[in-house]
């Protein structure tokens, strides 16, 4: 695949940066936390003032972090040994007034850097090739992805190549995609830089790795639901609705090896009359893969269109944003959800399909949590109902109850018990008080068995009946992670 340098030109660009110190640990020490923070809010004031020595580092900071015009000469001992005329010529500087200012974002990015487009500026409209930086939803998917290392890994739908990079640290072979042809030249300069060398495909979803199986796929895709109009690549697909999410699910089959997962960050439209739970679902019926959908959030249709009209920089347009709106009104969307599906190929004949709301802060990263769902789930389907009842059960470390009571004649009287875990995903469980006295004896020293005869024996109930009751709750309470069977 082309890179925007030679490769001899790249080595003298990572010679450069790295002489410079052009690092994140460089440009925190250089920059301090204050001016640091500020230039993270695109507020670059103190750090201008910070950074007006001259040397390679400080122009590398004004060039490419703050955006600034800098003198040629300063510029060009800057990146020595790499010729500031072929800086130009592979539109990695341009001329400023005055100066040469920086043509691409180079961004240090943990022990990395990573090249794309500039971000996009206040009244200048994204080009349809724009190819995006790092951004939020690039490390929402990064921090949810399982790190267990694995053969092969897939980034569909690559962009400037930071899922890959994420890849490159567990899988032996990563293999990257995008149908942009522009986005694969910055995917290939970003691999070159950090020494790195993956399988770039150009193409459209699926046919880049047709008839190929991966042990880990990850995806931002472009899943912004509306009309299937593509004006932006970086975010359009060119499918109606949210159809190439459901693309993407609908190929978990024939694209996981066995034991594979694969992770993507989606959209979903809420459609009057229809769960979203069933709508996401759906997408998987019949592939036979575990899966664990979570939403995260969720718009309306008017702050949706307002966002991503925005977020391209695209002019306040009244008739698009109709057009936008009267096609979510005809084909009855109510709200727009977001979130990460995590689809994993566990060959089980009855597999676990789990969609539920999860818009609670958790506790980063979210990659840890994802995996120990899995294990847990796994471990429940793996336990017929006489094996659960065996098992002993603890109470996960920190739980909290939270209690509202309403002040009576006699006193405070309780009207809603919760059990709430202050780590992880941060869960609250409304329980009553026969589930809260189950778990307050959750100390994994007695059987479940043994714990609901002696609830039994306490209330007068009959144990068969009590088991009943319970064991679905328990299920749901390991499934999330409050209750913990010894010695999982
Ligand atoms: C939201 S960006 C994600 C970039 C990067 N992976 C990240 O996590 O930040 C979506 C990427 O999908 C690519 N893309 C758009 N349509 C595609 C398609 N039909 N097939 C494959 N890739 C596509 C875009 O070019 C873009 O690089």
């Amino acid at each position: 695949m082309q890179t925007l340098l030679e490769t001899a030109d790249i080595d003298h660009l990572r010679a450069a940066l790295t002489r410079a110190g052009f690092t994140a640990s460089g440009i925190a020490a250089r920059l301090g936390p204050q001016a640091a923070a500020d230039a993270g809010r695109s507020d670059f004031r103190a750090a201008l003032r910070i950074t007006d020595s001259g040397d390679p580092l400080d122009t590398m900071i004004r060039l490419f972090i703050c955006g600034q015009t800098e003198p040629e000469s300063a510029v060009a001992a800057a990146l020595a040994p790499l010729p500031v005329a072929t800086a130009r010529a592979a539109g990695l500087l341009v001329q400023g007034e005055g100066g040469l200012a920086a043509g691409v974002d180079l961004e240090p990015y943990g022990d990395w850097w990573v090249l794309s487009d500039l971000p996009a500026q206040p009244g200048r409209q994204l080009p349809a090739d724009h190819v995006l930086g790092v951004g939020g939803a690039s490390t929402t998917l990064a921090g949810a992805t399982v790190r267990t290392p694995v053969g092969t890994a897939l980034d569909l739908g690559t962009g400037c190549g930071v899922q890959a990079l994420h890849l490159s640290t567990h899988a032996r072979a990563v293999t990257a995609t995008d149908l942009s042809p522009r986005a694969l030249r910055f995917a290939a300069t970003t691999a070159a830089l950090n020494g790195l060398s993956w399988e770039l495909l150009q193409g459209d979803m699926l046919a880049p790795v047709a008839d190929r199986r991966f042990d880990l796929v990850v995806s931002n895709p472009p899943f912004v639901v509306g009309p299937g109009l593509a004006t932006h690549v970086y975010r359009d697909s060119g499918r109606a609705g949210d159809g190439v999410c459901a693309e993407l699910a609908g190929a978990a089959p024939t694209l996981l090896a066995e034991g594979g997962t694969l992770q993507f960050l989606a959209n979903w439209v809420h459609v009057k009359g229809e769960d979203w739970e069933d709508r996401v679902a759906g997408w998987f019926a019949g592939t036979g893969m575990d899966l664990w959908a979570i939403q995260r959030e969720v718009s309306d249709p008017l702050d949706y269109v307002r966002l991503w009209l925005a977020d391209a920089s695209e002019k306040h347009d009244a008739q698009r944003a109709a057009q936008w709106l009267d096609w979510f009104a005809a084909h009855g969307v109510e709200a727009i959800g977001f979130g990460l599906v995590t689809a994993r190929n566990s060959g089980k004949t009855d597999p676990s399909v789990v969609c539920e709301d999860l818009r609670q802060q958790v506790q980063a990263p979210l990659g840890d949590r994802v995996a120990e769902w899995f294990t847990r789930r796994d471990w429940l389907d793996a336990h017929d109902r006489e094996q659960l009842l065996a098992a002993r059960y603890r109470r996960v470390d920190g739980l909290q109850l939270r209690q509202e009571a309403t002040m009576g004649e006699d006193g405070w009287m309780v009207d809603r018990q919760l059990l709430a875990m202050p780590e992880g995903l941060r869960w609250v469980e409304e329980i009553d008080p026969l589930i809260l006295a189950l778990v307050s004896g959750s100390n994994g020293d007695l059987a479940l068995r043994d714990q609901i005869a002696l609830l039994a024996t306490a209330h007068e109930a009959p144990t068969e009946a009590l088991s009943e009751a319970l064991l679905p709750v328990i299920d749901h309470l390991v499934e999330r992670g409050l209750l913990l069977p010894t010695p999982l």
